[in-house]
């Protein structure tokens, strides 16, 4: 087999019936341009990996990552680059929406001195309408582009892009600082090394999903406006952070709506109700921490009520201490509003970082 000139990493989730006709119509597009195919897939059930490793037996040049217990597009990106055989690598959806046969001609740019080539929706001759199969998301992904833009403060057509090229030099370098927990490795990427890389843009029109359906819900947007946010920090506040402040923002409501309910709707005494109050939001704060802020290591079966456990522990030590220090800055002459607002921000980062080490430990 001829050295590779460029490595192909598909990152893969439930992707079992889109591997093989893919790897056939990036045969076609590269014609003599050898290469090779990486499938990074994070244990799908639908058996991904089965598929590409059969597929593996017949073409040499393919290969499979399996990742066990981790999931997250831009941890399996990294993984795919970092195995990467070929002086250039390119990644692309499994799912046969991004336009190989772009491959050769990103390829051109990057041997004509770019470090980043960004297969762009948005400039002439791209499109993205078609891959949307929803005018909301079609609509979320034009707000998101221009968000990322304003705030990478670097722009390009298309940074929220799946498909892009880069050398591999890029690649370690980026390896290194990126998040793993995104789902947008592209925006991580010219957010942080933007202003340092040559990057150039080629239209592709964004296909149709046939088989299998996308993974970019919910929690995927709620994960990216933290991450904008944590971006817009430089990255002084963690993403991760930002999600448990938001859902700790979260359990305001629900503390006060149990709270109401309990007192007034059910004429429950003020401090019980305070107390069920309490207890209410730290369990949908523990529910949605699990299932957002940690969704790459939700806690299941027995580990979530151990878990359950050991975030009350946290909380209401976190609680404790957040009185106290508000009670010593409040005697020592500090307005009411600082003292509270200090024991409060000291509760949130401390219930943060012991969660973290405790609760969700890795
Ligand atoms: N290994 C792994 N682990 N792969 C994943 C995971 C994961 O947790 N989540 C998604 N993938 C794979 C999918 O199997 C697919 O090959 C690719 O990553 C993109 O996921 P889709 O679910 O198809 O995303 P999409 O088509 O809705 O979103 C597209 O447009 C976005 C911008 O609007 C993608 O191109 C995104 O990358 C892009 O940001
Ligand atoms: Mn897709």
């Amino acid at each position: 087999m001829q050295a590779p000139e460029l490595t192909i990493v598909l990152p893969a989730f439930n992707e079992s019936k889109n591997i093989e006709p893919l790897v056939g119509k990036i045969a076609d597009a590269m014609g003599q341009i050898a290469h090779e195919v990486i499938v990074v897939d994070d244990n799908s059930p639908d058996d991904t990996t089965g598929v590409t490793r059969r597929l593996a037996a017949k073409h040499p040049h393919v290969r499979c990552i399996r990742r066990v217990g981790r999931r997250g597009l831009s941890g399996a990106c990294i993984e795919g680059m970092m195995a990467a055989n070929a002086p250039v690598v390119v990644i692309m959806d499994a799912d046969m929406q991004h336009d190989e046969t772009r491959l050769p001609t990103m390829l051109d740019e990057i041997k004509n001195g770019a470090d980043l080539v960004i297969g762009s929706r948005y400039v002439d001759g791209g499109d993205h309408k078609a891959g949307f199969n929803q005018k909301t998301r079609a609509k979320g992904s034009e707000i998101a582009t221009t968000m990322a833009n304003y705030i990478t403060g670097h722009y390009t057509s298309d940074p929220m892009s799946g498909f892009f090229m880069l050398t591999r030099q890029t690649a370690d370098k980026a390896a290194e600082t990126v998040s793993k927990d995104g789902f947008k490795i592209l925006f991580d990427i010219v957010s942080r090394y933007g202003d340092t890389l040559k990057i150039k843009e080629v239209p592709f029109q964004f296909r149709e999903r046939v088989e299998g359906e996308s993974k970019l819900g919910f929690l995927v947007t709620i994960q990216f406006f933290g991450l904008l946010v944590s971006r817009f920090t430089g990255g002084l506040i963690p993403m991760r952070f930002m999600l448990y402040a938001l859902v700790g923002f979260t359990g305001l409501f629900v503390h006060m709506a149990t709270l109401f309910a309990l007192h007034y709707g059910a004429n429950v005494d003020f401090a019980v109700a305070q107390f069920a109050g309490a207890f209410a939001a730290m369990t949908s704060n523990f529910i949605l921490n699990n299932s957002v802020t940690y969704a790459h290591r939700k806690l299941k079966g027995n580990r979530f009520w151990i878990g359950l456990l050991t975030f009350y522990a946290v909380c209401s030590v976190g609680a404790l201490a957040n009185v106290s220090i508000a009670q010593s800055l409040f005697e020592l002459n500090q307005s009411t509003l600082f003292a509270g607002f200090a024991g409060a921000l000291m509760n949130a980062v401390f219930n943060y970082a012991v969660t973290k080490l405790v609760t969700w430990r890795d």
